[in-house]
């Protein structure tokens, strides 16, 4: 059970592994299809098979009309590809067509990376996933008396079943101090709302493209790092991590997951990540950002053919910008993540 899937109108090229569905195999391959529940109840992965044959992987609730099946209609999370295929499906290319969801996650690790960054793994239920945009943002808590928070989810929807977030020590953050306090842990609850925000990766442009992360503004910029490199059109991809951390502090304190970039780095011809060894914190200026820009992009000889997206507190991206912008570009190749600002 395994093939090439031809995807059209689109024309994305997947090759599906082992016993992966059609969805499955399209969103590893970074594509954004329309799904809801992976398991046949919703029939919101519907495609059109237009040559080639299915595997049938399970049986499925929702009911396909005789005629709908007379004309290939097969839901994308119930079959494989029984050797190469080619299906009609729309990629979902804009986030409004993405509808606000609400489901419940178990938690299933809690992890403290630093002194001040909590790695928080949540499992989705079987029946309901969450569709979102790599770079976009969910509300978290509001049941069992926990309060709520708005972060950026740091995996990729590529992965159907994990959530993962980057939650950063903020003393004036409710949810952040439940967090710190020990207020989840393995199996608890947790309300997950969303997805928010429009930071997420240009599709017509993401050949090279440079990330600048601030601390855990990390996080959004790992899930389109990771969609990026499922989708394998990328030339050249540059992450750059700057960190509030103190000087004194070893290299693995000052990035959280610096050996997570690292394995990219190694693996991947086409990625390089530069650790900023400077510092920035939440009460420096647009100047001492300026600096940074300028010294972290003075190595490149020409930015033109180059898309940022940076993530960080308001004088770091407003002095990072004002460096970018020296290089005339247009305004489109830039882009930050406004729901982000104030969860950093
Ligand atoms: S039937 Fe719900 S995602 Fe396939």
């Amino acid at each position: 059970m395994a093939g090439k899937i031809d995807f059209i109108p689109g024309g994305k090229s997947i090759t599906a592994h082992g016993h992966d569905s059609v969805l499955q195999a399209g969103l590893k391959g970074g594509m954004s299809l329309n799904y809801r529940c992976s398991n046949g109840n919703c029939g919101e992965c519907r495609g059109v098979l237009r040559s080639g044959k299915l595997e049938r992987l399970r049986n499925h609730d929702f009911i396909l009309s005789d005629s709908q099946k007379g004309q290939g209609h097969f839901l994308m999370c119930s079959n494989a590809p029984d050797g190469d295929i080619v299906v009609q499906a729309h990629e979902v290319d804009d986030i409004v067509q993405i509808p606000e969801q609400f489901l419940t996650g178990k938690v299933k690790t809690v992890e403290q990376v630093d002194s001040q960054v909590m790695l928080l793994h949540l499992r989705t239920p079987r029946s309901q996933r969450l569709q979102f945009m790599a770079g976009q943002s969910v509300e978290l808590g509001g049941n069992n008396g926990l309060p709520t928070g708005r972060f950026p989810v740091a995996s990729c929807p590529c992965d159907e079943t994990s959530l993962l977030f980057h939650i950063p020590d903020m003393p004036g953050d409710a949810f952040s101090q439940a967090v710190f306090s020990d207020a989840l842990s393995k199996g608890s609850k947790l309300d997950v709302r969303g997805p928010f925000g429009e930071f997420r990766l240009n599709e017509k442009r993401e050949k090279s493209v440079i990330f600048i992360a601030w601390h855990t503004g990390f996080a959004p910029v790992k899930s389109i790092i990771e969609s990026v490199i499922s989708l394998r059109t990328a030339e050249d991809i540059h992450l750059f991590r700057v960190s509030p951390v103190s000087q004194g502090s070893s290299q693995a304190e000052r990035h959280y997951l610096d050996n997570y970039c690292r394995s990219w780095d190694d693996a991947l011809h086409n990625f390089t990540y530069h650790p900023v060894t400077q510092r920035f914190s939440l009460v420096s200026a647009v100047d001492v950002a300026r600096d940074i820009a300028q010294d972290i992009l003075s190595g490149f000889g020409n930015l033109a053919d180059y898309d940022f997206y940076i993530v960080g507190p308001p004088a770091f991206r407003a002095g990072m910008e004002d460096i970018i912008n020296g290089y005339s570009l247009e305004d489109s190749r830039i882009r930050g993540c406004d729901v982000c600002m104030g969860l950093l």
